[in-house]
């Protein structure tokens, strides 16, 4: 009962706060980051996965309950081999260290996007920290690998339909297709963050996003900080969330 009590009274606070419950972010500029310093655009997206753990943390002590982050796109195949190899290199190496935290810090992260694009050892890994998660309650990091928006939703509407062939699936609805996408039973992104200076969705969470705020800032991923969190649910707290209607009828 306390806990159910606690969890209304958060909710409360968060509502009067202002504070997003769900954030989610576009970690773009690495190669550019990179670039800037002399360095291959590869370093950069090792300095960009330690800037994910960072902000994650950030995100869980300030009381963001969900942080989605677009870490590789169906889109992004489209690099050079070498480049490729090098990031998938580096997810394998930071989910690794994401298992270790997790079941240090009991948090929960899912992976959103078509594993089975990924090689054995990455999409094991998926599986495990998929796995862990269900066991503990509490802040969620979602990581998009693979991910496309558009992939995402007609996964769903296939999966509807073989459901609905087989005599299992209901009258298709907003809600009811919402449980065919991979962020089922999460709440839509209140705030979307795109560093890197591009003003564009480049094909993330095309669903989900209906009523976001979008947050665009120059900043390359690498840099965006606790300060530049900060600043950006600055900006999210002065918007005026209207979902269609009117404010003072
Ligand atoms: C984002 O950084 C990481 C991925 C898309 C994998 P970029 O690699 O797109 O960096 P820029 O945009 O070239 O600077
Ligand atoms: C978006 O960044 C995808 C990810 C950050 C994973 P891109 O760098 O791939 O996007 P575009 O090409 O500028 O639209
Ligand atoms: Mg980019």
């Amino acid at each position: 009962m306390d806990v159910l009590k606690n969890k209304i009274a958060a909710a409360g606070e968060r509502e009067t706060s202002g504070l997003p419950r769900h954030i989610a972010i576009i970690l773009d500029g690495n190669g550019r980051w990179a670039k800037r310093r002399g360095l291959p655009r590869t370093a950069g997206h090792a300095a960009g996965s330690e800037n994910f753990r960072r902000i994650a943390t950030y995100c869980k002590n300030i009381g963001v309950e969900y942080l989605t982050v677009y870490a590789f796109s169906t889109e992004n195949w489209k690099r050079p081999p070498e480049e490729v190899k090098t990031i998938m290199k580096l997810l394998d190496r930071y989910l690794h260290e994401a298992i270790d935290t997790m079941e240090r810090d009991k948090i929960r992260m899912k992976v959103f996007g078509d594993v089975e694009g990924l090689s054995p050892e990455l999409q094991a890994l998926v599986a495990r920290t998929n796995e862990i998660s269900q066991r503990y309650e509490g802040f969620q990091a979602n990581i998009c690998l693979n991910y496309g928006g558009r992939d995402e939703i007609v996964r769903a509407a296939r999966r509807y339909a073989a459901d609905l062939a087989a005599g299992r699936a209901g009258e298709l609805t907003e809600e009811s297709f919402g449980e065919y996408l991979y962020s089922a039973g999460i709440p839509d992104p209140d705030l979307l963050i795109r560093p890197g200076g591009e003003q564009r969705i480049s094909n993330f969470l095309l669903w989900q996003c209906a009523y976001a705020e979008f947050y665009f800032t120059d900043t390359l991923w690498p840099d965006f900080g606790p300060k530049e969190l900060d600043k950006a649910i600055a900006a999210y707290r002065k918007r005026d969330r209207r979902y269609g209607g009117v404010k003072d009828p």
